[in-house]
């Protein structure tokens, strides 16, 4: 079953019917907030808002295993991410849609791996290709299935937040080949490819990164969230194609 985790500006799908909500527990911890599960076009789907139902819980504090965890035991076997971004690739200006192909961590003191404990054996994934190619193709192509234009491929650099970046950082950044900077994506892949899980993600660029084109001085908070508000409704059209193919 098709899992979506929405971020800012996606914290529910009005679109599903035959609604039904649960709140999941695991030994993790709590999720966010309650699963929401539902059907579009006939097929059974679940959704999680990432930041919570009110959106209160910041990037460096998601319980980034109960999440996945708890989309698991409710039955997901493919999650569909959903992240809002800055964008330091020129071409990736406000408004643009990508699908990732590759990931730089920064992030510190995240609880970031199911494999440790009393009990647990060291365990080593590969994460060559951090998302899924399956999931990846599949999300293109429902954006094609709608018209939406999306770009193939970008390299998300994942900050630890929840303030924004340097000009610095974002210069460094760029040196080491990321196109996109967020904050949520990992621990939130690794995690699922741990738990054997088909991952990926559609990056909505909120933002030209600190430093960056009209974000040289300053970044307008402001402006992001109109910008996110008008992404989120093609998003929202992709996810539902996705959610039938
Ligand atoms: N940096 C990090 N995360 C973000 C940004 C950014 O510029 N914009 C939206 N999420």
């Amino acid at each position: 079953m098709l899992a979506i985790l929405g971020g800012s500006g996606l914290s529910q799908l009005s679109s599903l019917s035959d609604v039904r909500r649960i709140a999941a527990r695991t030994t993790f911890g709590d999720p966010s907030g309650p699963l929401t599960l539902g059907r579009i076009g006939g097929r059974e789907l679940m959704f999680l808002a990432r930041h919570g139902d009110a959106h209160s819980i910041p990037p460096h504090q998601v319980n980034y295993r109960a999440n996945i965890q708890a989309l698991k035991d409710a039955g997901a076997t493919r999650i569909a991410s959903v992240a809002t971004v800055g964008g330091i690739r020129r071409e990736f200006g406000p408004g643009v849609l990508v699908v990732p192909d590759q990931i730089i961590d920064y992030t510190w003191g995240r609880a970031s791996t199911f494999f440790e404990g009393p009990s647990a054996k060291v365990t080593h994934i590969d994460f060559t290709e951090p998302y899924s190619g399956a999931m990846r193709k599949a999300m293109l192509a429902a954006a094609g299935a709608c018209s939406e234009a999306i770009a193939d491929g970008g390299c998300y650099g994942v900050t630890q937040g929840p303030r924004l970046e340097t000009a610095a950082e974002i210069a460094r950044m760029e040196r080491d080949g990321a196109d996109l900077v967020g904050m949520t994506a990992m621990p939130e892949a690794a995690l699922a490819r741990e738990a054997g899980l088909e991952y990926a993600a559609i990056a909505v660029v909120a933002n030209h990164a600190a430093g960056k084109s009209d974000s040289a001085r300053a970044i307008s908070i402001g402006a992001i969230e109109s910008v996110v508000e008008q992404a989120m409704q093609r998003v929202r059209r992709i996810l539902e194609k996705l959610a039938i193919s």
